[in-house]
């Protein structure tokens, strides 16, 4: 496990660098039983500044370790977003097997010009599991057509047209490009120019199937900064049919990955066959520059598996925490059911909480509910269900440190998508991030926040007497984490 090494706010078991500024997952690339994240990282300073990409691997997907940057800034610019390819039939010439990444080269001079020309798409490449990059001489590989925000290349292998498909963020909509060889880039179409939430530029997509049924369904993920549901930066998606030409959405409305705050930029890991495995950036452009760590700034969501549910008639993406995250945690306290009259109070189960477990509950009955959860300073932290709107929320305006940006100290709230009596909820909590995993995964929330001292107490509350089933309450500490 990393080191909590006194540093206030570290997270335990979600990557965050040892030092510096980190922002989007970059590359996600599964290759010889590792997972690879590569990230945009500033080694400069603890704000934003010239990207570079940084690199952590995990092979359990829970303890990660971090290695030297890969990617620096050159003569074409710094390294923006982008993925990661392994060119197992060698198409590229870099040796079979290659590791390519295919990323945004971001020219601070020309952007000084005011062209808007100043993003282009390079490639660099890998012989030794990503350990050392060669940067293609024949570089940008994909120019820039006249878009001022040009960017965030994701490339897939397109198996039914033998052609590597590139999914780009163009301003505000998606382009398409195909290639034999990483190298010669054809534009296909675009797509979602008229659709979709428009609240600010298109950032990060991702494109990959998912199989519903037996039946193939394409999913586009699209982040967008500002124009999140509650404030911000979020992540958009759109289910459909993409035939290595086109995307044709089966509806023009947008849905959302995660409705709270702080989960961006998130993309699918390549090469993991059929299986979906998404991570995002926890944080949110709106103080991203501002949030109250000090060593660091940045860290990511859990690794969370995606597959597709049918509501009403509709697809929408399910996100669970990924199995091998925390196997093997052996509940403090579990019941098969407990009725609340008022007031459940966990903590006595759990001391001490130390900032970090996993509770998981299903609610019988539908009654507002509220999970209060506090330290020793009484600051609080309030996740819940609200009857009579059918949403969930999650509270963070009493949470702590919240004075950083005036946006921060808020209530957050996401539909629920189901209308049964039966609700589940799971939630995870790591020194100073919740995850609310509601429905199985139809809604999820993830919030950051940033409490004075570690969470210790858990406080289950309804007006009404309620029912409660499975509960069960989890401690994580760092010999789970082995
Ligand atoms: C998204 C983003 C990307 C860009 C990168 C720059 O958070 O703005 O579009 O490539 O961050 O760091």
């Amino acid at each position: 496990a990393q080191s909590t090494g006194g540093e206030k706010y570290r997270p335990a078991f979600h990557f965050s660098p040892k030092a510096h500024w980190m922002n989007d997952p970059n590359g996600m690339v599964y290759y010889n039983g590792v997972y690879h994240l590569f990230f945009q990282y500033h080694p400069g300073g603890t704000t934003w500044g010239p990207m570079h990409w940084g690199h952590a691997t995990t092979r359990d997907l829970v303890n990660w370790e971090e290695k030297p940057i890969a990617l620096y800034p050159d003569s074409l610019g710094t390294i923006f977003s982008g993925s990661i390819v392994i060119d197992k039939d060698n198409t590229a010439g870099f040796g079979k097997n290659a590791m390519v990444a295919i990323f945004t080269h971001h020219n601070q001079k020309i952007e000084e010009a005011k062209t808007g020309l100043h993003q282009y798409q390079s490639i660099a490449y890998s012989n030794d599991e990503g350990e050392t990059w060669t940067k293609y001489k024949g570089n940008p590989v994909l120019p820039n057509p006249g878009i001022s925000d040009f960017r965030d290349p994701k490339v897939m292998w397109y198996e039914q047209g033998k052609k590597w498909v590139m999914t780009l963020a163009t301003k505000d909509r998606i382009t398409f490009y195909s290639s034999p060889d990483l190298k010669a880039w054809k534009r296909e179409s675009e797509f979602g120019a008229n659709l979709g939430a428009h609240g600010g530029v298109w950032e990060c997509p991702d494109l990959f199937p998912l199989k519903s049924n037996g039946k193939t369904v394409w999913v586009l993920l699209v982040s967008i900064n500002p124009g999140g549901p509650n404030g911000g930066s979020a992540t958009q998606y759109f289910t459909g049919n993409f035939d290595g030409n086109k995307f044709v959405p089966n509806s023009t409305k947008e849905k959302w990955v995660d409705y709270g705050t702080d989960n961006y930029a998130g993309v699918t890991w390549s090469n993991t066959g059929d299986r979906k495995i998404f991570l995002g950036w926890m944080n949110n452009w709106q103080y991203a520059n501002q949030v109250p760590t000090k060593a660091w700034r940045g860290a990511m969501t859990l690794p969370r598996e995606l597959s597709l549910a049918s509501v009403d008639g509709a697809y929408y993406l399910r996100s669970l925490p990924v199995k091998e995250v925390l196997p093997s945690l052996k509940p403090v306290y579990k019941k098969g059911t407990v009725t609340i009259d008022k007031e459940i109070d966990l903590s006595a189960y759990a001391k001490p909480l130390d900032g970090k477990f996993k509770l998981d509950l299903g609610l019988e009955n539908t009654n507002n509910f509220n999970i209060i959860l506090s330290n020793v300073n009484g600051q609080k932290l309030i996740i819940g269900y609200d009857k009579k709107n059918n949403s969930y929320f999650i509270d963070r305006t009493l949470s702590g440190e919240t004075a950083f940006e005036k946006g921060f100290a808020k209530k957050h709230s996401a539909p629920r998508l189901l209308t049964g009596k039966k609700i589940n909820i799971s939630l995870i909590l790591d020194v100073a991030s919740v995850e609310l995993f509601a429905d199985n995964g139809l809604t999820v929330m993830t919030d950051i926040f940033f409490p004075g001292s570690a969470i210790e107490t858990i406080k289950i509350q309804s007006k009404a007497v309620s029912k409660l089933s499975n509960l069960s309450l989890s401690k994580i500490d760092q010999k789970q984490l082995k």
